[in-house]
């Protein structure tokens, strides 16, 4: 196989002329996954709690190819709204969506304030459902789409602890997942999770932060040396690559998983 033969096999796990929305993209995994999808064709709206943050990493990123920096506070549906109009607005519509935001903070089940539990059910919950529903209005009037929602492996098996409301809200993004793919694929809709095993990212940076400063310790497999089968914790950029594939037509037979990307934690 020559080297055009190999451009024309990897055509499928590319973006070209595709517009994604990827929440909480001003850092972590939602901006490198962003970087990525510029890299391979896309635009890409760049939503954030931190409307500042979203707009500066719009800019940075905006050499690589076209972005839109948004502020989106992904519970609040009125703001949802606000960011998918503005969305259509710049690139017509999206194709393809990523439910990356995540709201993070440890809280020990005995203790937990019901606002905890609420803010992260709001977050990850209603946040993956708002913007799934604006998203599909949008796809419908585009032929398809697919959507990509970032889940966690400890929706299967706890990670890291104190962690109730986070592991319960994640195992119901992946039920949406499971629901939405039957209820979509009749508009050519596409529904994965990505769950991802511990990553190198500032969210789990922060939480350790708050724990030295006296918060609830987290302790927990992932955060441990040798506690996969890897014995490291991924890099974003391993995780950004599954999150393409699921959103590009290389997988266009896929939909309805729930892929473990987490270096054989579930297994081992
Ligand atoms: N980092 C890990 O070890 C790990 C492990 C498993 C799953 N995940 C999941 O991967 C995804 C990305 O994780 P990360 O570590 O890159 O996250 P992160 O905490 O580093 O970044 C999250 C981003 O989401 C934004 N955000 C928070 N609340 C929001 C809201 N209400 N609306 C819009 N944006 C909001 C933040 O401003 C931030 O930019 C999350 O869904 C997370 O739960 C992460």
């Amino acid at each position: 196989m020559d080297m055009a033969d190999y451009t024309n096999a990897l055509a499928p796990f590319t973006l070209p002329g595709k517009v994604a929305l990827i929440t909480g993209a001003a850092q972590g995994l939602g901006r490198t996954t962003a970087e990525l999808f510029l890299e391979v064709g896309a635009s890409v709206v760049i939503a954030d709690l931190d409307g500042e943050a979203a707009k500066a990493t719009a800019q940075e990123l905006s050499a690589k190819g076209p972005t839109l920096g948004v502020a989106m506070d992904v519970a609040d549906e009125k703001a949802v709204q606000v960011g998918f109009a503005a969305a259509a607005e710049k690139f017509g519509g999206v194709d393809v969506l990523v439910n990356n935001a995540a709201y993070r903070k440890k809280a020990n089940t005995m203790d937990m304030p019901v606002s905890e539990w609420d803010i992260m059910h709001a977050v990850i919950g209603r946040g993956t459902f708002l913007c799934l529903r604006e998203a599909v209005k949008q796809m419908r009037g585009r032929g398809g789409g697919s959507i990509v929602n970032i889940s966690s492996a400890c929706s299967h098996h706890p990670m890291i602890f104190p962690n109730m409301h986070y592991d319960s809200a994640k195992a119901g993004v992946d039920a949406i997942t499971r629901l939405a793919c039957v209820e979509f694929a009749p508009d050519k809709i596409r529904v994965n999770s990505v769950l991802p095993g511990g990553m190198n990212t500032p969210g789990p940076k922060t939480m350790k932060a708050a724990e030295n400063a006296g918060g609830p310790v987290i302790a927990g497999p992932a955060m441990l040396p040798g506690r996969n089968l890897m014995g490291r914790v991924a890099e974003p950029i391993e995780m950004a690559r599954a999150v393409l594939f699921l959103a590009s037509d290389a997988a266009s037979y896929i939909t309805g998983v729930e892929l473990l990307v987490d270096a054989g934690y579930t297994k081992g």
